[in-house]
């Protein structure tokens, strides 16, 4: 039988809103085990740690967050050698999380609008936060580091993630202070890498301080700069002689915060008539900072920057507004197509002038950019990012997308309808002399299992899908960023 639909029909979803919601169950449970339900082969030369970092728990003694982003960080490792993997998964052991479990009930605010039973009243004034080590996770300097951006670092055991503690970078981050969630790893400044890092002070005015460290974690350049009005800086990008940031066009009334009724990131609203400003600060420290305006939207993430024929070209992932949820809405509630999709922006910043420039390389909606670590702020070709199923409009990330930047072609493999896409990480396979030679690693989220996959696809033929899906027995609830480390971090084979 022939069904036909009249043509005002909107078309099918490439998800199921029942699915996507199951991802976001917390887990309690902490697991370490030889993966071994696998689909296809594990690359035999395929060596070193996955790390990933994400909110794992969605409620606090049945409590339910406000928003994923006020969730305890959860750290999972893959480590790979001779075509096998060790899965691990354990909590961040803040004060704030062993003191909430300890007392089975919520004590502190979040960020993004969880609040403490008791209404307003059980709320309004208290402005302590709970550094929940929740975003990303960086291998540097022999430290394994799961990172928030509101405070300081917590240092991980990379082989059995236990917390070791709070981490000030060799004394580098003061009390009380904050260290971004975002540094970025430049490959060679003057042949050697080091990691660029900044924090930033929000207020009337901004300060934002930038920091470099040296492959021992020495810091070696640190200079601060003020910015007028305030600024939501989440990440930001580099070019050898460069770090950029994008001053989104949003102002902070404070007031529903600091009373109890709302979070303080709740409390941030867009500025559609404003510019967006690029801060452009030469990282030798010495030079002085550029501010120039673009159109105005919405960055949280950065692809990727270069320096070209006296040019800055900057990749970024631009909304049109700011994606908040408004209002009391619950996000597991959401509906997708309210809200605005992230597309990859091309910017290119003509310093002489002082001049911006924007075009779309990417329409689709997509979040979460990964590419070759030896092109970071360098030109480079492909870009792999999170990808919604269907070209247009807002949709959970589903699809993995590849982007040759030379060409312009995209290819995509999807996972629709079942699974959901995570930050896809770019792994060079060993000798390769293409910068697509190596694989994309991805944690994702089968809805029809309801468990997690480690998926493992060839970086020069995406479309032809994974050639390795590691089934976890559980799911990890959908996560942020992490890191691949060439170290194996694993157990001892036998
Ligand atoms: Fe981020």
């Amino acid at each position: 039988m022939t069904t036909t639909y009249p043509t005002s029909t909107p078309p099918a979803k490439s998800y199921n809103l029942d699915d996507w919601r199951s991802g976001y169950r917390s887990q309690s449970q902490e697991y370490s085990y030889w993966i071994s339900d696998i689909d296809g082969t594990i690359p035999p030369d395929l060596e070193g740690t996955l790390f990933r970092n994400g909110p794992g728990l969605l409620d606090v003694a049945g409590h339910p967050v406000k928003h994923p982003f006020d969730g305890d960080g959860l750290i999972s490792s893959v480590a790979f050698q001779n075509g096998r993997a060790y899965f691990r998964n354990r909590y961040v052991r803040t004060a704030g999380y062993v003191a909430e479990q300890q007392a089975q009930k919520p004590l502190y605010r979040g960020v993004f609008g969880t609040q403490k039973p008791g209404g307003p009243l059980a709320n309004a004034f208290d402005l302590t936060l709970k550094n929940i080590a929740n975003t990303h996770i960086i291998y540097w300097a022999d430290r394994l580091l799961a990172l928030w951006e509101a405070a300081k670092p917590h240092r991980l055991d990379p082989a059995t993630l236990d917390t070791l503690g709070l981490d000030d970078l060799n004394g580098l981050i003061a009390s009380g202070g904050s260290f971004t969630a975002h540094p970025k790893i430049d490959p060679g400044h003057h042949g050697q890498p080091r990691l660029v890092g900044f924090s930033v002070k929000p207020g009337l005015s901004s300060k934002i301080t930038l920091y470099e460290l040296d492959a021992e974690g020495q810091v070696v350049i640190q200079h601060s700069h003020s910015v007028p009005g305030f600024a939501f800086l989440h990440d930001f990008a580099i070019t050898p002689n460069y770090a950029i940031f994008f001053q989104n066009p949003v102002s902070f009334g404070p007031l529903p915060y600091l009373l109890g009724f709302k979070g303080a990131a709740e409390c941030i609203s867009f500025n559609p008539k404003q510019p967006t400003k690029i801060l452009v600060i030469p990282r030798n420290g010495k030079d002085p900072m550029q501010v120039i305006d673009t159109n105005p939207c919405f960055v949280f993430h950065h692809a990727n920057a270069f320096e070209q024929d006296g040019q800055l070209v900057i990749d970024s992932v631009c909304y049109d507004r700011f994606p908040s949820l408004e209002g009391s809405q619950d996000y597991l509630t959401v509906d997708f197509d309210r809200l605005p999709p992230g597309q990859l922006w091309r910017f290119r910043v003509d310093l002489a002038t002082a001049t911006a420039r924007a075009e779309t390389l990417v329409s689709r909606c997509v979040e979460f950019p990964a590419l070759h670590p030896d092109q970071v702020g360098r030109p480079y070709r492909y870009l792999f990012i999170g990808a919604a199923h269907a070209a247009q409009g807002n949709a959970p990330l589903q699809a993995l997308l590849k982007l040759d930047s030379q060409t312009g072609q995209t290819d995509v493999w999807s996972a629709a309808p079942r699974g959901f896409m995570g930050e896809p990480l770019f792994v060079p396979r060993p000798q390769a002399t293409s910068e697509d030679d190596g694989w994309v690693m991805v944690l994702m989220y089968d809805g029809d299992r309801r468990c997690s996959d480690v998926v493992i696809l060839d970086g020069q033929a995406i479309t032809a899908g994974p050639i390795a899906r590691l089934k976890l027995s559980h799911h990890v609830p959908y996560g942020l960023h992490g890191s691949f480390v060439p170290q194996y971090f694993g157990p001892t084979l036998d």
